[in-house]
């Protein structure tokens, strides 16, 4: 038995990264997987590997920030797998600029993927887990969310957005009664596609200056890799975090200490 089984999880953002990642966990432990992206072609050779390998997926094209897109993915779920049981809400992208460079429709976009996105993933997916008898909810914030980023500040202010709704929703959660635990995670430096996105076009020199980088913050030069966060979403899914809610799980190679 692993350590989700007969549990129904959705990963948003679960083409690559870390959310691909956590998917294939969460799949291997037993749960059928609901992978949703914005990236189709990626979103469902995700899916397709893990249903070759014997594991259940099913991908669905979705936009985060669209509310009525989160209306028809709850209801498609629960049409395909029937519950609902664990939510990841990881998609999320970073956009550069300090404050004054940074124009507001940049502002505005960075909101609406990473904070009205793990808003709306909530308020539509709480009744659905609740009818499902509870489960748990993992909230992808950032070492952005605990301590400032220069050059990164809207990104920060949504990821510091993302775990104090967390630890609010978690204690709504208690108060609803409803078995539901609402928990954020905290990554640090973890190498995934997302440093390409960032700071301009010529990708490869873009994720060697970030590579330079990583290496003289992260104590002991160490840069993570998706599945050292995947770990901590399994972790947080799984009956053995049973007591844990609203609750933030850094996973940072000592980068906040
Ligand atoms: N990689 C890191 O170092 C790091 C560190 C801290 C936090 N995070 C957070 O982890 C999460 C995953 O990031 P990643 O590093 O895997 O990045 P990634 O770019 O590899 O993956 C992000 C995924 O989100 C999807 N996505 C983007 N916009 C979307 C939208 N509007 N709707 C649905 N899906 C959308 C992308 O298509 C992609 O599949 C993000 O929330 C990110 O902020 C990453």
């Amino acid at each position: 038995m692993g350590r989700v089984a007969n549990k129904v999880a959705l990963i948003s953002g679960g083409a690559m990264g870390l959310g691909k990642a956590s998917a294939e966990r969460l799949a291997f432990e037993g749960a059928s997987v609901v992978i949703t992206d914005i990236a189709d072609k990626e979103g469902q050779a995700a899916a397709d590997q893990i249903n070759e390998e014997g594991g259940k997926a099913l991908f669905i094209h979705h936009d985060v920030s669209q509310e009525t897109e989160w209306v028809s993915v709850i209801e498609q779920t629960l049409a395909h797998f029937g519950a609902l049981h664990i939510l990841v809400n990881n998609a999320g992208i970073a956009l550069s600029g300090t404050v004054l460079d940074m124009s507001m429709a940049d502002y505005h976009k960075q909101n609406s993927i990473n904070l009205d996105g793990v808003f709306l993933g909530m308020k539509y997916s709480i009744p659905a887990i609740a009818q499902s008898g509870g489960g748990s909810i993992i909230n992808i914030s950032s070492v952005a969310g605990i301590k400032g980023a220069p050059g990164l500040s809207a990104y920060a202010m949504t990821k510091g957005g993302v775990r104090l709704l967390s630890k609010s929703v978690a204690r709504e959660c208690i108060e609803m009664g409803n078995n539901i635990r609402v928990n954020s995670i905290h990554p640090g430096i973890i190498e995934t596609a997302i440093w390409d996105k960032l700071g301009g076009d010529n990708v490869g020199e873009n994720r060697a200056r970030i590579s330079e980088a990583a290496e003289s913050v992260i104590p002991g030069g160490k840069i993570g890799q998706p599945l050292d966060i995947a770990n901590g979403v399994l972790f947080l899914a799984s009956e053995d975090a049973s007591y844990m809610t609203g609750s933030e799980l850094v996973i940072d190679h000592g980068f906040t200490a």
